[in-house]
Parts: structure tokens; sequence; C-alpha cells
């Protein structure tokens, strides 16, 4: 949940700079505290600049240098002070750490260390391994074999970043939490992922689990942690552009993200097809289809399931951090569907290691490349919406939802005809996104701006789809949205209402119309303010957002809404759309 990066050779001097530039990119996976080590290039001591807080417009002190690592924190061992920030050093100073994982047995490391008289500053677990291997390098060894022996005895998901300041390496190691290398021309590079360092190059290689690297003045070699032997490097270029990771004129990159859906799911709508149509017939064929994941993700597999009933297919939704009593029903026939935007989150990659051990298909529904989730899987179906930096997810969401469209509509041989509806899909939200209508949400959220409650009612794909809209409602503004299927209102729910609570409705018009006009009406004859999100108007509305008619497609649209109010809410209420308090963009803890 952390973000590392580095630099080897930095041709300006300023590695601090080029450090704290990299790890602005990287924030999104943690912003609880940053900190940077270098060596300077005078000579002398490694030298660390920590502080708690985001980096936002931070300055750095540190001296001249052309070797830096960095890391930007969300918080697992130990409380958000500059201390427990990394890096972290071992006794002596030499060697500096960086981490983004858990250390399990840390503990045990730690009594170790502290029996051979290391002295510890810090709560971390990453502590434990500047020491670990400053008592490694005390048998001879050089540091780069150190660093893999101690690597090898951590228990975890984990990736580090270690700066020798005799050698003037860094030494990078994986096993379960991303890395990628940079390779620019002279200068080398290291990140938790590829928007790092994008700026200076597109060559890339991501590491595999049990791969390290090592990145000098001389460039970058690849080894196999276990044998320790020297292995070919072969990297590749990526697509992605300098602008994808940039605001491009955008206050914040959630609403450019929101923004750029209408591109997105026309793009995502053209890709997949060959793997599409062979998960597709497996499905005709009898697999059994789970869909599952975490977050957005998890509210895109519920209204996947209604896609695929559609279809006439029953598909199973599963949290993912809910899946492991039931992954003992995965075999052969089983075609598991891992939902994520970052391919990193652990919970779903416990699942999707539980029911492929119980031999189930693995299709990974995908945006981030080269994630662990696509290593793990058998079939990747990459939904291509490109660099998605605002913590909260919106394109990516979109984008997974109209793979899993057309891929409920691919069973029953309707490909071509789905690909055409999302095409169209992507047309009618751009026409409808006007400056007109996103005035009449940011409007709406100037009303609703002081309640700290709200709740939302949907029916068949609109319960998953006003899920989702009081999640976002929820992350970047801060305030308490609850969904609930219309239907359950009466059951038990309806206490929670009194005069003026803000009540959203979310439609489409079909047959779930009228029973969900009769729950408004009945929220309404409680004194609920009821706000309807939908193709139509009705008298039950105190307010009104409409939406675009687009049947089975509609809830697009309506999510959409979610997105944008939640967006101008935060904005009002102070908060930072981009960086909500408390998260990470990926959660590869469990
Ligand atoms: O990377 P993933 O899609 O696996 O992430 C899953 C959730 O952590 C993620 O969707 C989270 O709920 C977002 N903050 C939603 O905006």
């Amino acid at each position: 949940m952390c973000g590392i990066f580095g630099i080897v050779n930095d041709g300006t001097s300023q590695a601090a700079q080029t450090v704290l530039d990299g790890l602005k990119k990287l924030e999104y996976r943690g912003y609880d505290s940053w900190g940077i080590a270098i060596i300077p290039k005078s000579g002398g001591r490694i030298r660390i600049e920590k502080h708690v807080g985001k980096i936002g417009s931070a300055k750095t002190t540190l001296p001249d240098s052309t070797i830096a690592i960095g890391h930007t924190r969300w918080a697992t061992h130990g409380g958000v002070t500059d201390i427990n920030a990394h890096p972290h050093l071992d006794c002596s100073g030499q060697i500096a750490v960086i981490h983004n994982g858990i250390v399990e047995n840390y503990q045990d490391l730690k009594e170790e260390l502290k029996r051979e008289k290391h002295t510890f500053h810090s709560e971390t677990d990453t502590e434990v391994i500047a020491h670990a291997i400053e008592e490694e390098l005390k048998t001879g060894r050089s540091i780069n074999h150190a660093v893999f022996s101690v690597f090898n005895t951590l228990v975890g998901s984990n990736a580090i970043g270690v700066l020798d300041l005799h050698a003037g390496s860094i030494v990078i190691c994986r096993n379960g939490s991303p890395l990628a290398i940079g390779i620019g021309s002279n200068s080398y590079y290291l990140g938790s992922d590829v928007t790092a360092f994008l700026k200076f190059t597109r060559r890339v290689y991501f590491l595999a689990d049990g791969e390290a690297a090592v990145l000098t003045v001389n460039g970058v070699k690849l080894y196999d942690i276990s044998s320790q032997a020297e292995k070919k490097l072969v990297t590749h270029t990526v697509d992605w552009k300098v602008e994808d990771v940039q605001k491009g004129g955008y206050p914040h990159f959630l609403l450019k993200e929101i923004i750029e859906q209408t591109a997105t799911i026309k793009k995502t709508a053209r890709l997949n097809e060959t793997e599409l149509k062979q998960i597709a017939k497996k499905i005709a064929d009898g697999g059994r289809v789970v869909l599952c994941g975490c977050g957005t993700a998890f509210y895109c597999a519920l209204a996947a399931k209604y896609y695929f009933s559609l279809a006439g297919i029953e598909a199973q939704a599963y949290g993912a951090y809910e899946f492991l009593p039931f992954a003992k029903f995965a075999d052969k026939k089983t075609l598991f569907i891992a939902i994520s935007q970052s391919g990193e989150t652990a919970d779903t990659l416990i699942a999707a290691k539980a029911a492929k051990k119980n031999g189930a298909h693995l299709i990974a529904v995908v945006n981030a490349r080269a994630s662990t989730l696509e290593r793990l899987s058998d079939t990747i179906i990459a939904v291509g919406a490109g660099p998605e930096i605002a913590v909260v997810s919106t394109k990516a969401f979109t984008a997974q939802l109209a793979t899993l469209y057309l891929l409920s509509r691919a069973v029953g041989g309707k490909y071509k005809e789905a690909q055409k509806a999302m095409t169209n899909l992507g047309a009618v939200l751009e026409k409808w996104l006007t400056p007109k209508n996103r005035t009449a949400i940011l409007n709406l959220a100037k009303k609703l701006i002081d309640y700290e409650d709200m709740y939302l009612i949907g029916k068949h794909l609109n319960f998953p789809a006003a899920m989702e809209f009081a999640l976002k409602i929820k992350e970047t503004s801060y305030i308490h949205a609850e969904a609930f299927a219309s239907g359950e209102l009466k059951h038990g729910v309806i206490t929670l209402i009194q005069k003026g609570t803000p009540c959203f409705a979310l439609f489409a018009n079909d047959e779930t119309r009228q029973e969900v006009l009769s729950s408004a009406t009945e929220l309404k004859a409680r004194g609920a303010t009821i706000i309807g999100i939908s193709p139509f108007a009705a008298p039950e509305f105190n307010y009104h957002i409409q939406t675009p008619e687009l049947g089975d497609l509609t809830i697009f649209g309506n999510i959409i809404v979610g997105q944008l109010l939640g967006y101008y809410l935060g904005i009002g209420r102070g908060t930072d759309p981009d960086k909500p308090r408390n998260l990470a963009k990926s959660v590869t803890v469990k």
C-alpha cells in the first residue's frame, strides 16, 4: 500500500528532487508520510529527510546527489510519525531501506537482532530488514547476497529497495508487492509502478516474484533471489503516455477520470474480442461463473451478476474478503472472474489463488498491467482505461462493467450487438455530460453539503448501482451514504428516515420503475427529501437529475451522477478528492 521510487545516475545531480517528483506520482499508494535517502555527491554518510503528511508542494533540502531512494507510506506497523516514515537505516548508517508490504515474522526477527545488540528507533516492521542486512554483512557477504539472503527470510508479501553507501548501488527484491525498473539513457529507475518514471523512460521491466535487481551507474542486473544467479533482463516498451498521468488542465485527477469515461467505455468495447468469445464459449459449454472483487470491483461484480442473469446465465458474486468459506465449491467447471483495477488487492489475490488451487479457470478483468493477478491468471482481460490515478475508482469501474456486459452478451452470440451498444453508450454519455448537466449536479451538491447522512434505494441493476453511488459519496466527501434494495426498506431501515433526510432513488425505465416510485413515496411520506436519478421526471421527486435513457445500460449514467456528486460534495467540504483520508489506491494487505 506504499509507493517506492529510486534513481541511480541522476543526470541533474538533483536525485532527491527527482525522487520527490516521482513520489508525488506514487502518492495515491499511501500518503501518511514520505521520506528520501541519498548518498551526497560530496561524499559522507547517507542523508535522510522524512515528514509526516502528504507531499503536496513539499521541497527537499537534501544536498546534490546522483543516487536516491524514496517512499510514500500508508501506515501498517507503527503510527504516523516522522520516525516511522521510511527510509530506515541500520545501526552503522551504511544502508537505507524502503519497503512496501508487511514482514509477518518481524517480531521474531526483531527479538533476534536485539539479542545481537541492534538498536531500533521505529515501531515498523521495515526497520528489521535494515538491521538484518547489517548482521548478514558481518559474515563477509557482498551487499547483493546479504540482501537476497535476508529477503528469503521475510514472511509475507514484500518489495524492498536497499541503498548501500559503500557500493553506491540500490538492490531491489520482489515477492508479492509490485516493482518495476525503468531503463533511461544512462539513468536507471525503480518504482512501485511505472507512473513514477514515465516522464524519463517507457522502457521497463516488471519484476516477477522471487526476482531481484541491482541498479548501479553501470546499468541494471537481474537476479533470481533463491539461486542468486543472474538472469537475462528483457525490457519492453509501455504504451502509456506522459499526458495519461497528468491532470491535463483539470483541477483533480478524479474529475479528469470521470470525464474520460465517455472515451474509455468506447475504447474498452474494441478490446479483448478473442478472449471474451473464448470465455463465452466456456460459459456456453457449462462453465460456472463466479465474480469476485473488493470495494468498487465488488459492486462491479454484483452489477455484472444481473447482466449475466439478463443473458440467461446464473452467476455468483462475492466480496473477495468473504470468498474463502466458499472456495471449496470451486472446481474445473468454475470460471473465476477476478475484477481488480490494480491487480494487486491482497484479498482478491487470496480468493483467486484459492479458486485456482481447486481447479478453477482464473480470468483477470484488470486495468493496470503486469500485476500479480495478471501473472496468476489463465486469461487476461485488460480493460484499457489507462492509468487511474485518483484513489477513488471511476473509469476502471465503468470499463470493467462494460467488459463484463460484453461477455454476458457474447454467451448468447450477441457480442457485435453489445459492442455497438457500448459504443453508443460512450457517445450518449459524451453528449449528456455537458457543462449544463454538470452544473445541475454541482447545484444539487450545494443543497446537500451540510447533511451527514444520506440514503439510496434501487432495485435490480440499480441496487448495485446505488451501492457504488453511495461509495463514491462516502469516499470523496466523508458523508455517510447507505444504499438499500428498495424492497428492504419496510423490513427495518425506514426507521432511519426523518424530516428532510436526503434519499436518492435510482431508476431505469423498466418493470422496476413503479415499485421504486412506491418506495420513494413511502420515504417521502416520512419526511424524506427525494432526489430522483433517472431518465424520467416524477411528481415524487423534490430534486431530479436526468440521466440518459439507455435500457439496461442506464445504470452507467446513474453511477456517473454519484461520481460527480461525490466529487462536488468533497470539494465543497474541503476534502482532497484525489487522496481521501485513510485510503490507498491498492490495498495490498489483508
Ligand atoms: O485495485 P482494486 O480494483 O482491486 O481495488 C479494490 C478496491 O480497493 C477499490 O475499488 C476501492 O474500493 C476504491 N477506493 C473504490 O473507489
